[in-house]
């Protein structure tokens, strides 16, 4: 049994404010969606303001990894030579690269070619090619805090077909964005991003989603690309969770490779692109605290 938090007494999410002024809206507000059955979220992914700075910081660390990437991929450089850049860099910054050895992962970043979704393992086998299309996914630690995200990078002269979806899942992160907002669905994002891609004539990958993100690696929620409006977790301020569409040229089947475990590649070997944010829910809508 616990006691009900009054109105004065300190609020629990660690601001040092009463609780009147600080989360006691909010929560009332919760509240009444809850009793009409909608899912919400426990408080326990609710940031409080110092997390948040923390993972601000985190992705602040992440974007310069990735910047840094940008500036060095070409064309000969090995998948490998990309992991090498990522985790000097991240050092360099003072990061912890959260993949290596995450769950028994190899190395400090997946690079995902072409027909590959994620999960794709650097190697010193493969070369970046002309025309060849590449998700580079960054994860940092620091200070303790997490941020998650990746970009696509487009090598020498890339089909039309290719940049072509190389942008639209880039556009899927915008249309996911536009329905981030609080009082809003997990299921608004997921099918306002699946109706975009349908409507391009490519597919949405159905069995891997995004996350909560910030203390740990992957939290709650899951985030859907397949769901529909009005449905999945309620949105809140304090929420932080990634938006991570893969989108298929063709069929949004997938197959795992079981030689290594790990990567994900499109079932009809046609090509998949990537982008990745991790968004932070706010008051008047949301923040970009990695891209
Ligand atoms: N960064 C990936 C994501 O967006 C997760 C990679 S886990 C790894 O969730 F172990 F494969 F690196
Ligand atoms: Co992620
Ligand atoms: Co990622």
């Amino acid at each position: 049994m616990i006691a009900k938090l009054e109105r004065n007494d300190p609020c629990w999410c660690g601001s040092g404010k009463k609780y009147k002024v600080c989360h006691s809206n909010t929560d009332e507000r919760i509240n009444r969606y809850r009793q009409i059955g909608c899912v919400v979220p426990p408080r326990k992914i609710l940031k409080s303001a110092e997390q948040i700075q923390g993972i601000r910081e985190s992705g602040k660390v992440n974007i310069k990894v990735l910047d840094y990437i940008a500036e060095q991929i070409h064309i000969g450089m090995s998948t490998e030579d990309i992991n090498t850049l990522v985790n000097h860099k991240m050092k360099e910054l003072g990061g912890i690269p959260a993949t290596l050895g995450f769950e028994g992962y190899p190395k400090s970043v997946c690079t995902s070619i072409n027909g590959e979704v994620c999960h794709g393992i650097p190697s010193d086998k493969v070369i970046l090619k002309d025309g060849d299309i590449i998700n580079v996914d960054v994860t940092t630690i620091f200070n303790g805090y997490f941020a998650d995200s990746s970009r696509m990078f487009c090598l020498g002269a890339v089909s039309d077909e290719r940049k072509q979806l190389v942008e639209a899942a880039k556009k899927a992160i915008d249309i996911g964005l536009e329905q981030a907002k609080s009082w809003n669905f997990l299921g608004d994002i997921g099918q306002a991003i699946d109706d975009f891609t349908r409507s391009k004539g490519y597919s949405v990958v159905r069995e891997i989603g995004g996350h909560g993100i910030g203390i740990e690696f992957h939290e709650e929620p899951y985030v859907s690309y397949v769901s529909q409006k009005g449905t999945e977790m309620l949105l809140v301020p304090g929420m932080v969770f990634t938006i991570e569409p893969m989108i298929n040229m063709g069929k949004a089947d997938v197959v795992l490779n079981e030689e290594n475990g790990w990567t994900i590649s499109t079932k009809d070997g046609k090509d998949s692109a990537q982008w990745e944010v991790t968004v932070l829910i706010t008051e008047s809508g949301y923040e970009i605290l990695a891209y």
